[in-house]
């Protein structure tokens, strides 16, 4: 398989991650291999890199890529939460930096042929692990309605979430639905056009990425990976997280934040006695958004929203504490 692939936002990837200045980095995303080609190019001749994705294609993509950077590259096909089983296979304990870049690959849009584009008459099945058992077909035809459309509200903020639905229940009693064409089409005719003349995307994105999120558990394995990211950073190791829905975004700016404001004490109390101290330090208050001249020539980055978190190193942090408590008491 071979395409043309521009990754998302790569000079401020590389920028935050800094990969001539660590030794061990991760991108648990792969995908066309874009980013991972641009850290390894940086990356010291020592430096080791560990590549992650559970889609297989995109290991075996990654293979031929990579390829010039042999020796230094191991490649995991699976589940970025079991980021910690790699180390221990590599007997690494630490990285000193990570890159998730959230969402579906170009290749698996254009070329997977598992129904992940609405423009597309492919089987409806969206899964990016072939080994897991749950297709979208699945859920387009034996969900509930209830289900179905508070499934298309939630993950997809789809707006007619109730009138497709219903759309979906009432055809698929006269017959299975099968192909994502079909799906797309079944969208359309149910919402009405003129509501939806003024979008500027097609009435099927927001259920296609719906369905894509409750296939592959995306929300819920972000969550496990921000739970545990600590233990697997090493001191003053970076997380750089690209993500184009808002409720993941939302995810990783509330956990960046609790790890870098853990103290639960009350504002009134005049000081602090959970003791709880900031692991993080966030390097970007707001998410960095592609520039427009970039949105121009790759439309994928048109939602993109970079957040960046560095893992404090409890040394200097206590040096820097005791010095200034030093300066308080002189
Ligand atoms: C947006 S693409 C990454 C593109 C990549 N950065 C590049 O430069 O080509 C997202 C990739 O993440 C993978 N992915 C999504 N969720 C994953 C998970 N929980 N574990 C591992 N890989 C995942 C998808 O299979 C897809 O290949």
């Amino acid at each position: 398989m071979s395409f043309h692939h521009v990754p998302v936002m790569t000079r401020e990837v590389l920028h935050y991650l800094k990969p001539g200045q660590g030794r061990v980095f991760a991108d648990c995303t792969l995908g066309g291999s874009g980013h991972a080609t641009a850290l390894l190019k940086s990356l010291p001749s020592d430096g080791l890199f560990i590549g992650i994705d559970r889609d297989r294609d995109a290991i075996s993509h990654a293979r031929n890529v990579l390829a010039p950077f042999k020796g230094r590259i191991h490649l995991f096909h699976g589940n970025f939460t079991r980021l910690p089983e790699c180390l221990q296979q590599l007997n690494v304990p630490a990285v000193d930096g990570i890159l998730l870049d959230l969402g579906v690959s170009l290749q698996q849009l254009e070329f997977a042929g598992r129904g992940f584009s609405f423009s597309k008459d492919e089987p409806l099945d969206m899964r990016m692990d072939d080994r897991s058992t749950m297709r979208a077909e699945d859920l387009v035809n034996d969900l509930p309605e209830d289900e179905l459309a508070a499934l298309l509200k939630e993950f997809g903020e789809e707006r007619w979430a109730k009138k497709i639905a219903k759309r979906i229940v009432s055809v698929r009693a006269t017959r299975r639905i099968r192909t994502s064409l079909e799906l797309s089409r079944i969208v359309s005719q149910a919402v009405p056009a003129r509501k939806t003349a003024h979008r500027r995307i097609h009435p099927a994105t927001r259920v296609f990425m719906a369905l894509r999120i409750a296939v592959n558990a995306e929300l819920e394995n972000l969550n496990t990976f921000l739970e545990e990211i600590v233990d697997w950073l090493s001191p003053s190791g970076r997380i750089c997280i690209l993500s184009f829905h808002s409720l993941e975004d939302r995810m990783v700016k509330t956990r960046f934040k609790a790890l870098e404001h853990p103290c639960t004490c009350p504002p009134d109390f005049p000081r602090c006695t959970c003791h709880r101290e900031p692991v993080f330090r966030v390097l970007t208050k707001r998410p960095v958004r592609p520039s427009e001249a970039e949105v121009r020539e790759n439309p994928m980055a048109r939602s993109a929203r970079l957040r960046v978190a560095e893992k404090i190193d409890r040394e200097v942090f206590m040096k820097e504490k005791n010095t200034q408590k030093g300066k308080t008491v002189a």
